[in-house]
C-alpha cells in the first residue's frame, strides 16, 4: 500500500519539477529525483528523524492513540504480520519496522506512516522548500492516507470514517 503510494508520487515528480518556477528549487528537486529512487528512501524515526524541528507536532502526536498503537496488540498478535502492517510504521519495507527492540522508533503509527520515509526530505534546506520536499518523498496526508488503515480489513474497524472529525481528534496539532 505505502509502496504503491510512493510509486505514484515518483510518477508525479517530473510534473512537480517542470512546474517549479524557482530555478534553485527546480534544480534541487531534479537532483534529488536523480539521486533518490524509491528504494533509496529510508525511515528516519520520529525522535531522531523529526522531533528536534517539530516539537509541537511531536508532543501532541505522542498523546494520540497512534503513538501507542503497537501496545494494543496482545500476546502472539504483537508479532503477527497481519496486525503489524497497520499498527507500526513501514512494516514489510526494507528499512521499516521489524521489532520493538530493533526498531523502537517505528513502533506505532509514527510521523513517517503518514508523511512518507524521511531520509531524503528531512534536512533543513529541503524542508524549507515544499516542492523539493515532495520531490524527496514528503507526503501531505489526506483522507486516502487514513483509509489505507482505517478500513474493514481491521478487525476493530469503527465503521464509516469521518475525515475532518478524525483529523481533529487524532493526528497532532495542525496549524490553521
Ligand atoms: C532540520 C529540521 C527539520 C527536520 C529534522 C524535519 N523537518 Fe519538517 N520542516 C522543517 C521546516 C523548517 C519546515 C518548513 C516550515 C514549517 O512548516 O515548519 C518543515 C516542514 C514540514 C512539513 C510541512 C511541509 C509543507 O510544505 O507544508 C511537514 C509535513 C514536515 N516538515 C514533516 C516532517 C517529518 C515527518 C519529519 C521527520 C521525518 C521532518 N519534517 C523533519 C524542518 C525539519
Ligand atoms: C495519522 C497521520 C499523521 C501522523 C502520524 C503525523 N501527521 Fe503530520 N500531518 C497530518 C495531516 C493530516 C496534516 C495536515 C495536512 C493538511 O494540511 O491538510 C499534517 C501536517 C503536518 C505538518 C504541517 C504543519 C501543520 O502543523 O499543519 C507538519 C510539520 C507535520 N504534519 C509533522 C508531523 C510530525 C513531525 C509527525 C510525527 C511526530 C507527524 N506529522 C505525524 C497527518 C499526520
Ligand atoms: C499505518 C496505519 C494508520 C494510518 C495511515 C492512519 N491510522 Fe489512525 N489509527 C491506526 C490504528 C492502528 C489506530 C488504533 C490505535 C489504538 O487504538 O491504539 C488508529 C486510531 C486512530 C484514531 C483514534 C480513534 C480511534 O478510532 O481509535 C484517530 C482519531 C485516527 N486514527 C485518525 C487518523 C487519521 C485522521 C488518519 C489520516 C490522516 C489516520 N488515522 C491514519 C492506524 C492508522
Ligand atoms: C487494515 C489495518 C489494520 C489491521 C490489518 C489491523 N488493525 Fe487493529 N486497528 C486498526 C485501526 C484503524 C484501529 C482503530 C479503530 C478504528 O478507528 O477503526 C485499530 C484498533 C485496534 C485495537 C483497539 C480497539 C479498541 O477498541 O480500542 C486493537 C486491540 C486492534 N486494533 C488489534 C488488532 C489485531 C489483533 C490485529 C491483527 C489480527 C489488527 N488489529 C489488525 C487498523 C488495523
Amino acid at each position: 500500500m505505502v509502496g504503491a503510494a510512493v510509486m505514484i508520487l515518483m510518477a508525479s515528480v517530473a510534473v512537480v519539477v517542470a512546474g517549479t518556477s524557482s530555478g534553485a528549487a527546480a534544480e534541487s528537486a531534479a537532483t534529488l529525483t536523480a539521486v533518490h529512487s524509491f528504494q533509496d528512501l529510508t525511515f528516519a524515526g520520529h525522535k531522531d528523524g523529526c522531533r528536534k524541528c517539530h516539537l509541537k507536532e511531536h508532543r501532541s502526536w505522542s498523546r494520540t492513540p497512534h503513538a501507542k498503537a503497537l501496545d494494543k496488540l496482545e500476546g502472539d498478535d504483537a508479532n503477527n504480520p497481519e496486525c503489524l502492517e497497520c499498527h507500526t510504521t513501514g512494516y514489510g519495507e526494507p528499512s521499516g519496522f521489524t521489532s520493538a527492540d530493533d526498531t523502537p522508533e517505528l513502533a506505532g503509527v509514527t510521523c513517517e506512516a503518514c508523511h512518507g520515509a524521511g531520509s531524503a526530505y528531512r534536512d533543513k534546506e529541503t524542508m524549507k522548500d515544499h516542492d523539493a520536499s515532495v520531490a524527496a518523498g514528503l507526503q501531505m496526508p489526506n483522507e486516502t492516507t487514513c483509509l489505507g488503515c482505517h478500513n474493514d480489513r481491521s478487525p476493530n474497524f469503527a465503521g464509516a470514517f469521518d475525515y475532518e472529525a478524525m483529523k481533529e481528534e487524532g493526528v497532532h496539532d495542525i496549524k490553521q
